[in-house]
């Protein structure tokens, strides 16, 4: 009978057991094959560890998060080895053929893709599915892990209005989300924030500030800002724009930047808002980073039935032997499309989005 593998790769994310279970139950199953996982992404297909996914390994993870097989964030051509990045895309290669795989099946976000589709072109039958709480692919409507992370996003902004009402303060809330809006715009939207900042409209802090004050002025002394961890300032905006064509260097400073924040546990641009907002409005401000909370825990319904749905259909394109390709929810549908067409993009929200229309309409402030 058939083998297929399967590895989640990139940062956990709610659903991705529900995907797992999804894939493997419909493979073996309906269709009789048999089925392995590798354990921490690439670095485990490289290192050739793996788990047999037969039924009592399938069973009882739906509703669990993080993944069963654990992952990583290593690429096939840039793997951290001995302290070097060396390109292992060789003996990923080999393992695949020891194990005599009729397909790998890559579960992941952008990077994950892009891996998927170097390995595809190295002639390995390979199919992906989308995940992240980013909800930044390209081509399907949307990503699982992102309708978890929405709703806890979400509760945090309720939440806050507790304090943020009873203080009389700004509470600003960092949310993640990578160089997308997706997760504070719509957490923004849903928990009704005063103000969201996303990366795709740079703000203008005296804007925000003018909001606030606007607020307070008609009574509300309190205000509560939803910001999108990649969100930038007009200044940095323009700066980083200049930088671009220094882009190696810019690289470089950005990655050093981020190893500091590391180390020091301080956070991107908020706690910078967050003070320069204070002094702007006399208003007593406080920041609340959520961080990895938003990724944590049991996926939602909505994410159960997405990671499911294209987890089964996954099953049937391999069945009809259709590789290549990411399986993407489209309307009530699934739709298989061309690694090559999502490789190397990032779905950011539009500007004349609906969702932007409509917070704009119910006096939410961006900073523009
Ligand atoms: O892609 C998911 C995500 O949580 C982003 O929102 C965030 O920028 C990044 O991963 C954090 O990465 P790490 O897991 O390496 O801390």
């Amino acid at each position: 009978s058939k083998m297929i593998g399967i590895l989640t790769s990139g940062g956990d994310s709610p659903g991705l057991n529900a995907a797992i279970r999804g894939v493997g139950k419909a493979l073996l199953g309906r269709y009789g094959m048999k089925v392995i996982g590798f354990r921490d992404g690439f670095r485990g297909m490289m290192e050739n560890r793996t788990q047999l996914l037969d039924s009592a390994a399938l069973s009882g993870i739906l509703t669990l998060g993080g993944t069963i097989l654990g992952t990583s964030r290593d690429k096939p051509y840039a793997m951290p080895v001995a302290g070097k990045l060396m390109d292992m895309t060789g003996v990923i290669v080999e393992n695949y053929r020891k194990h005599h795989l009729d397909a790998l099946v890559c579960l992941g976000g952008g990077g994950t893709q892009k891996n998927a589709y170097h390995l595809m072109k190295q002639g390995l039958n390979v199919i992906t599915l989308p995940k992240t709480i980013d909800n930044d692919v390209v081509l399907t409507d949307v990503s699982f892990g992102y309708d978890t992370a929405l709703g806890i996003a979400t509760e945090a902004v309720d939440r806050l209005h507790s304090t943020a009402h009873s203080h009389h303060r700004i509470l600003v809330l960092e949310l993640m989300g990578n160089k997308a809006g997706w997760l504070a715009l719509g957490a923004g939207i849903a928990g009704g924030a005063d103000v969201i900042l996303i990366p795709e409209i740079p703000y203008d802090v005296k804007q925000v500030a003018a909001a606030i004050m606007r607020r307070s002025h008609s009574g509300q002394g309190f205000s509560i800002v939803a910001m999108a961890e990649g969100a930038v300032s007009r200044e940095d905006a323009a700066k980083q724009a200049e930088g671009g064509k220094g882009k190696d260097k810019k690289k470089k400073e950005q990655k050093q930047q981020a190893l500091e924040r590391i180390a020091d546990s301080k956070p991107g641009n908020s706690l910078q808002l967050a003070r320069q907002l204070e002094e702007l409005t006399g208003l007593e401000s406080r920041l609340t980073i959520l961080g990895y909370l938003q990724r944590g825990g049991t996926p939602s319904a909505g994410d159960r039935l997405l990671a499911t749905r294209l987890g089964t259909a996954c099953a049937d394109l391999i069945n009809k032997g259709e590789f290549g390709v990411m399986v993407a929810a489209r309307g009530d549908g699934v739709k298989a499309v061309p690694l090559k067409d999502v490789v190397g993009k990032r779905k950011t929200v539009p500007l004349d989005h609906d969702w932007v229309k409509s917070a704009r309409s119910v006096h939410t402030c961006f900073g523009d």
